[in-house]
């Protein structure tokens, strides 16, 4: 099938690749020309694991195309894809869908024959039928069908989840589109993924929902964790005792910083924003939004306790600022609030990410970023293990390079609280 994926970041250029990886001829579109310049040089934007060798061989045999030029792709396209942001609104509430409505006036200019317009990008419910309405005013409603299709990939294990999906929502009430989709997705749904055909509304809603659940778990653990820390319980056993009960399942129930990403705090905000428009209370998700900002300040007021409450000059490393593993994007990450508020107080920041220097600190004064672990962690006050790369699960914290008195302060629970008293080192975690 000829598809056009409009808006080439995380999940356009994850889903372009791995369909056409599936024999679908796909170009992926962006207004960012050095963007599309450089994926035309095999140069990739992000950081994904096995992005890179698929890009390279999907583009090399012709199946993937990149281009900027929105009306031409979209008129050789049969299934268009918008896969653009849907970013808090700058007002702090909901989301702006200015990228998405902007998109879908481009789309009508260039419809001739049938094509089946798809949301990606995650969207509020209702904003199908605003995207109909806004076609609607160029283009016969016999030539185009708007779908809801959410994407459920993670950061970090995009292609591995775009390819085993648990599950694909197709959100539409078009028989014939129904079919169409169901026969691009045939090769994910013969790997065992379920087929799942709602309203348009619904499919909108079922990505909010399960979003905003996947937040909620994170946050109950990460208070649960308080609770241990008073009653000398370790919350990994928590966990996993939990976690075994297959209602409850272990994923996402792992104690750590505040959850942050591209995903979960907008779209916990954007759900209630929507709740709260149709006069309904989600007073759950709401309370999670709160406790987790509020997240960055307990973890803090911890570094405060380790340090004694003497912050200033104090050398502290962060390793690790992006906001989980495996992945180069910094969007609301803990560290973005911490860091700040660190140096405020008068800390010397030092951070090593997997991923390379960050634009957010760049030129930024008392913190500086350093080239590898080894010399990132030397001569510091405190270690704190911010996000779990393997890169950072077997470091010798008894080197002699390092501060004889170096604290450690493990934010994922990485290391073996017996081990390190073992080996006498000052190490501190979450929940245990
Ligand atoms: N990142 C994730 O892990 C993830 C997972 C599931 C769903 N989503 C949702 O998918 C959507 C996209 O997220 P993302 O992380 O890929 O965003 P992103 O910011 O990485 O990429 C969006 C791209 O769209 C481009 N764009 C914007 N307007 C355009 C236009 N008019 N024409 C062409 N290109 C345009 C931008 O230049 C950018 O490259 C969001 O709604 C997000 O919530 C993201």
């Amino acid at each position: 099938m000829k598809l056009c994926m409009i808006g080439t970041g995380y999940v356009g250029l994850v889903s372009g690749v791995c369909f056409s990886d599936i024999g679908n001829s796909v170009i992926c579109v962006d207004r960012d020309v050095n963007k599309i310049n450089n994926l035309k040089k095999g140069i990739i934007p992000i950081y994904e694991p096995g992005l890179e060798e698929l890009v390279l061989k999907n583009y090399k045999n012709n199946r993937l195309k990149f281009s900027t030029d929105l009306k031409n792709s979209i008129s050789k396209s049969d299934i268009v894809f918008i896969c653009v942001g849907t970013p808090t609104k700058k007002s702090g509430s909901g989301a702006d869908l200015r990228q998405v409505f902007n998109v879908a006036e481009e789309i009508r200019s260039s419809i001739t024959k049938f094509k089946i317009v798809i949301t990606k990008s995650t969207v509020p419910v209702t904003t199908g039928d605003d995207i109909e309405k806004i076609i609607q005013k160029k283009v016969s409603k016999k030539l185009f069908s708007i779908v809801s299709n959410p994407e459920f990939l993670r950061e970090g294990e995009a292609i591995r989840d775009f390819t085993y999906p648990d599950r694909v929502v197709i959100g539409t009430s078009c028989k014939k589109s129904n079919t169409i989709l169901k026969n691009l997705y045939a090769p994910l749904i013969s790997k065992g993924a379920k087929y799942i055909n709602c309203s348009r509304r619904a499919a909108e809603l079922i990505k909010y929902a399960s979003n905003a659940f996947l937040a909620t778990k994170i946050t109950f653990i990460n208070e649960l964790a308080n609770l241990c820390e008073k009653l000398n319980i370790n919350i990994e056993d928590i966990s996993i005792g939990m976690g075994l009960d297959k209602r409850i399942g272990g994923r996402f129930l792992r104690a750590g910083p505040a959850y942050g990403g591209s995903c979960f705090p907008k779209d916990t905000m954007a759900i209630t924003t929507t709740a709260d428009k149709f006069k309904t209370n989600l007073s759950i998700i709401k309370t999670v939004i709160k406790s987790n900002k509020n997240r960055s300040t307990l973890l803090l007021k911890r570094v405060f306790e380790i340090l004694k409450g003497k912050i200033k000059n104090k050398k502290i490393c962060f390793l690790g600022v992006t906001f989980k593993a495996n992945t180069d994007d910094m969007r609301d990450s803990s560290c973005l609030s911490m860091i700040p508020s660190l140096i405020k107080k008068g800390a010397i920041i030092n951070y090593y990410d997997p991923t390379g220097e960050k634009k957010e600190f760049k030129n930024k004064k008392n913190i500086t970023f350093s080239k590898d672990i080894d010399s990132a962690i030397k001569k510091s006050d405190l270690i704190i293990i911010h996000t779990e790369w393997n890169d950072f699960k077997s470091i010798n914290f008894r080197k002699t390079s390092l501060n004889k008195n170096v604290k450690i302060f493990d934010m994922r629970n990485i290391y073996s609280p017996v081990k390190m008293k073992k080996q006498k080192i000052n190490y501190f975690a979450i929940g245990r």
